[in-house]
């Protein structure tokens, strides 16, 4: 096992996760590298929000997941964030009746005031177009706008892996380039990201690597700039299975603990 310095910063292996005695994933290796941008693709239905659900203590699961050097074996998802690990949820909406800095603050709530401030301030710096209207009410942000929030919701804590789930989903093309070069700025700030993102062209334009989740299993893992990924990621989608791709593991499903 690795133990230097190259060591992933999230390193999941052999996870299974389901909802009761429903088993959804199954056998998932997956890492993400400290400053990396990973996309998690896949159909509807594949298991991509429940995958981050068990990642971040929302759902059980077992197998191996460790991250920043620590097993995560229990945590629950107050564990998580301590950990450095944030998870912007599918479909997440911001409170419409409080500012967009009080927003920002309940996101912060509980770290030491002398670093919600400053950390707050971090956040909005990522989304000019919201932090010029940081006393106005959130209900004045357009669709795209409180996808920013939402986004910078997850910043105020300053992640070391930041998890959005479908960040772009209802967006205009020209909001969904923003909120999804944010993802490149985190990048270069290192932060790293575990994106899952419906709109495969736009994720490999960003992602170092990619998973493809289909029926709870990955089926293909590739950097993000090699050739014909499309077609291979489309491929498989429907189950066919190339050489020289990871196979989905025929594992029974192990009941989550
Ligand atoms: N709360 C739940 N209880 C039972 N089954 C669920 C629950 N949530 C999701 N599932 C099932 O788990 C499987 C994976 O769902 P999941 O939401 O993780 O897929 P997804 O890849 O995120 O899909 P989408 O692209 O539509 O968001 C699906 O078969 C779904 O019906
Ligand atoms: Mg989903």
């Amino acid at each position: 096992m690795p133990t230097s310095a190259r060591e992933p910063l999230l390193e999941i292996s052999d996870l299974a996760a389901g909802y009761g005695k429903i088993g959804v994933l199954n056998g998932i290796d997956l890492t993400v590298g400290a400053g990396e941008v990973v996309a998690l693709l896949g159909p509807n239905g594949a298991g991509k929000t429940t995958l981050l659900r068990a990642i971040s203590g929302l759902l059980p699961w077992s197998g191996r997941v460790r991250f920043a050097g620590k097993e995560l074996a229990g945590a629950n998802p107050r564990d998580t964030v301590r950990a450095g690990l944030v998870h912007v949820i599918e479909g997440h909406r911001v409170f419409t009746q409080l500012t967009v800095f009080d927003n920002l603050l309940l996101a912060g709530y509980g770290l030491p005031r002398r670093r919600l401030m400053p950390q707050v301030e971090e956040a909005l710096a990522f989304f000019p177009e919201i932090a010029a209207k940081r006393n106005d009410g959130a209900v004045t942000l357009s669709g795209g706008q409180q996808q920013m929030l939402a986004v910078a919701q997850g910043l105020v804590r300053r992640p070391r892996l930041l998890m959005l789930d479908e960040p772009s989903a209802g967006l205009s093309p020209v909001l969904v380039d923003r909120v999804l070069a944010a993802a490149g700025q985190l990048r270069d700030a290192g932060t790293a990201v575990l994106l899952v993102e419906q709109l495969i062209e736009k994720a490999l334009l960003l992602a170092d690597r990619v998973y493809a989740l289909a029926r709870g299993s990955i089926v293909l893992e590739a950097a993000g700039n090699e050739p014909d990924l499309p077609n291979r990621l489309e491929r498989a989608y429907f189950g066919q299975v190339l050489t020289g791709e990871a196979s989905p593991k025929a594992r029974p499903a192990v009941p989550p603990t």
